[in-house]
């Protein structure tokens, strides 16, 4: 049998798979003809299985008793790694729901090679963790070990701008200076690279990569802040206890607006600090919206709520967010301007990372030929201005949105494993 290999980008948002045919890289299909796999892993309690992507996000929107988790990714290289969740009657450990998650684009994989694929590239953020080299290595550690487990035997990575870079590079037709800008849901990352007909078919590209910086900035972040400053305060977060004289505990409202702190605020214990929240609130009233969300685990319908929010303010200057409640509809008017406002801050320190990958290649912004934008939060209008506003009169250009990262790992896995 003819070895091969693939690529498999496993996003915090939505995950995809390369493999090449006759020379070029293309996409597996992962849910029906869809070539992307929102990252999500759904056990339903009812009847005990495990399902994934859309099918995982219907399931639990459509009100099935079970567990949705999502951004899995972004617990790679925290504490919460080694941490046990509750699954119903058993504890799993975070790594092993990623290993299942993986499982499933694994199998996709073999099935549409029509054999097992022993050699992989595995994509990675450029820091997994920002600023601690240690607990960086241990999220890409704790990835290989779950994809050692499944059967792949060579396991190589790449960074997910570089592949980015690998798929755009199939369509130059001169050299060009580069700056790859990969920003999804997890993290943005950035390469500086010459790209070039004559260098893609070289297999040694260390000279040609002149710099690679991320930071855990992204997507859901934006989901969070956005949720932080425009939704929270409508249940209550900022507003004052009754004597006055401090404001309502931070803490559950930021959880309810962090994906993957969602489950925390269904515990007993959770329930009870609302109660005593409630008690002492100027405001009971818009805590007991709160309430209500946890009571009836409305807390990831609301964050995506959110995140549609968000994406419809992408293209419009305003936009509502709706969320039946027992007793009333929570409808909130958002703005553009809003939105902006509350990712400001994060829009700098992108920039900012920006600048430092720049330094870091040792060139001016005057001499990148080409920005090439990829993942789904470079639609962002204010940090897509930003960006573009450092680069006057550069050639701008938009990658598949989710495709090319593992389009790029498919044609450096072919590069790295020759088959
Ligand atoms: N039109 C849009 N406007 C704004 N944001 C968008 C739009 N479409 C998608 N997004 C956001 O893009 C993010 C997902 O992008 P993508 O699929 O590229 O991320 P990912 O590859 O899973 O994450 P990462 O590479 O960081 O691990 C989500 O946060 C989503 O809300
Ligand atoms: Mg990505």
């Amino acid at each position: 049998m003819r070895p091969v290999s693939g690529g498999i980008d496993f996003g915090t948002s939505n995950s995809t798979v390369g493999v090449m045919t006759n020379g070029k890289p293309r996409l597996v299909a992962l849910e029906g003809a869809e070539p992307t796999l929102p990252s999500a892993v759904f056990f339903n309690f009812e009847n005990n299985t495990t399902c994934f992507g859309r099918k995982a996000i219907a399931s639990y929107a459509g009100n099935v008793e079970g567990r949705l988790l999502r951004a899995l990714k972004s617990v790679l290289g925290t504490s919460l790694m080694a941490d046990k969740t509750r699954i119903k009657a058993r504890s799993i450990a975070f790594t092993e729901i990623i290993g299942s998650f993986l499982e499933h684009l694994k199998s996709a994989l073999d099935r549409n090679v029509g054999q097992p694929v022993e050699h992989v590239v595995l994509g990675r953020p450029v820091r997994f963790v920002d600023q601690d080299d240690t607990a960086d290595q241990s999220a890409q550690d704790a990835l290989e070990q779950a994809a050692r487990k499944l059967g792949f035997r060579n396991i190589e990575f790449q960074f997910e701008p570089i592949a980015a870079a690998l798929d755009y590079e199939q369509s130059v037709s001169r050299e060009e200076l580069a700056l790859i800008i990969d920003i999804g849901g997890g993290t943005s990352d950035f390469s500086i690279v010459r790209v070039s007909p004559e260098r893609a078919a070289t297999s040694d590209r260390k000279d040609d990569i002149l710099a690679s910086s991320g930071v855990h900035i992204g997507g859901t972040d934006f989901d969070r802040l956005f949720s932080i400053s425009q939704i929270m305060p409508h249940l209550g977060y900022l507003s004052p206890t009754k004597d006055g004289k401090r404001n309502l505990p931070a803490g559950y409202f930021i959880d309810l607006a962090t994906w993957p702190r969602i489950n925390l605020l269904y515990t007993t214990k959770a329930k009870n600090d609302l109660r005593s929240i409630r008690f002492e609130a100027a405001r009971p009233d818009l805590v007991e919206r709160l309430m209500d969300i946890v009571e009836h685990k409305q807390g990831h319908a609301l964050a995506g709520e959110v995140e549609r929010s968000k994406i419809d303010l992408t293209d419009q200057d305003a936009a509502r967010m709706a969320l039946t409640l027992t007793d009333e509809v929570l409808d909130i008017a958002l703005t553009r301007q809003g939105f902006d406002d509350s990712i400001e801050r994060a829009v700098t320190t992108i920039s900012q990372t920006i600048t430092a990958t720049l330094a870091d290649a040792g060139v001016d912004a005057s001499r990148i030929t080409t920005l090439f934008l990829t993942g789904g939060s470079t639609s962002v209008p204010l940090l897509k201005e930003t960006v573009l506003a450092m680069f006057p009169g550069v050639n701008v250009v938009a990658g598949d949105m989710f495709g090319s990262v593992g389009l790029g790992l498919a044609l450096d896995a072919q590069r790295k494993f020759g088959a």
